[in-house]
């Protein structure tokens, strides 16, 4: 009887520490090399994986964060992903990074990685950045001015920024602990949904007269 629970309770804390874990599971071989046709492949939780035997140097190469992206655009930045998609090499490995330019006072607005911590080194320039605590901490803004090789950490899931307040343009290079980090923008979420959340409501969750709630609606959907 005593066994029996032992093994019970053993299973149980395997499970919960099993589900602890939000960041891709612990490799299995040398390498795993994505490919989105799953003919011939393993399946890991992640994407399936090309015959080892095929690995090659091109499947963990990426030239792409060399160079800045193009920044003429409303918010003045430009974000360079090498995620699983670029990096199929990346696969089950738990870990990707990527590249941020900013125009002078451009800015990377209030964003959420729901899989990923972040951290974030500065390439050049000067960046006004920070997150917010959940409710658990009062949401506590964490802010800090960062210059050219300063480093800052995002935690998993909590809402964060980085703002240019320079009159020169900014770079910044992240690593995520996860190959495909996932993003979203509260901003476009709420107010850029397909189809608009009734107007009533979301003004009353943001404290906005429906009148305002339209009209971002509008610029959200509409882009403006
Ligand atoms: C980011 O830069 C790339 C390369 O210059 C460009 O193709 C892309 O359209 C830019 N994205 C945005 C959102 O401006
Ligand atoms: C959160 O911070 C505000 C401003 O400092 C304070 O008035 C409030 O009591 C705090 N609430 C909690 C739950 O700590």
């Amino acid at each position: 009887m005593k066994v029996i629970q032992f093994l019970i309770g053993f299973a149980l804390l395997a499970l919960a520490s099993s589900l602890a874990s939000a960041t891709d599971p612990g490799h299995l071989q040398d390498v795993c090399v994505a490919i989105n046709d799953p003919k011939d492949g393993v399946f890991v939780n992640g994407k399936f994986c090309k015959d080892p035997k095929l690995a090659r140097a091109k499947y963990f190469f990426f030239s792409g964060l060399g160079k800045p992206g193009n920044t003429a655009n409303r918010l003045g930045v430009n974000e360079t992903d090498a995620n699983v998609e670029q990096i199929p090499g990346l696969n089950t490995l738990g870990i990707s990074p990527f590249r941020i330019d900013y125009a002078p006072y451009g800015q990377r607005p209030p964003h959420i990685h729901p899989r990923a911590s972040e951290i974030f080194l500065v390439l050049e320039g000067t960046l006004y950045v920070g997150f917010v605590t959940s409710d658990q901490l009062n949401n506590t803004l964490i802010a800090k001015v960062l210059n050219k090789g300063y480093v800052f950490v995002f935690p998993q899931g909590l809402i964060h920024f980085q703002f240019n307040i320079g009159k020169t343009n900014a770079a910044a290079y992240s690593a995520l602990n996860i190959q495909f980090p996932g993003e979203f923008t509260p901003a476009n979420t709420v107010f850029g949904t397909h189809p608009s959340i009734n107007p009533d409501f979301l003004g009353k969750a943001f404290l906005l007269d429906p009148k305002i709630v339209k009209d971002l609606q509008n610029k959200f959907i509409n882009g403006n």
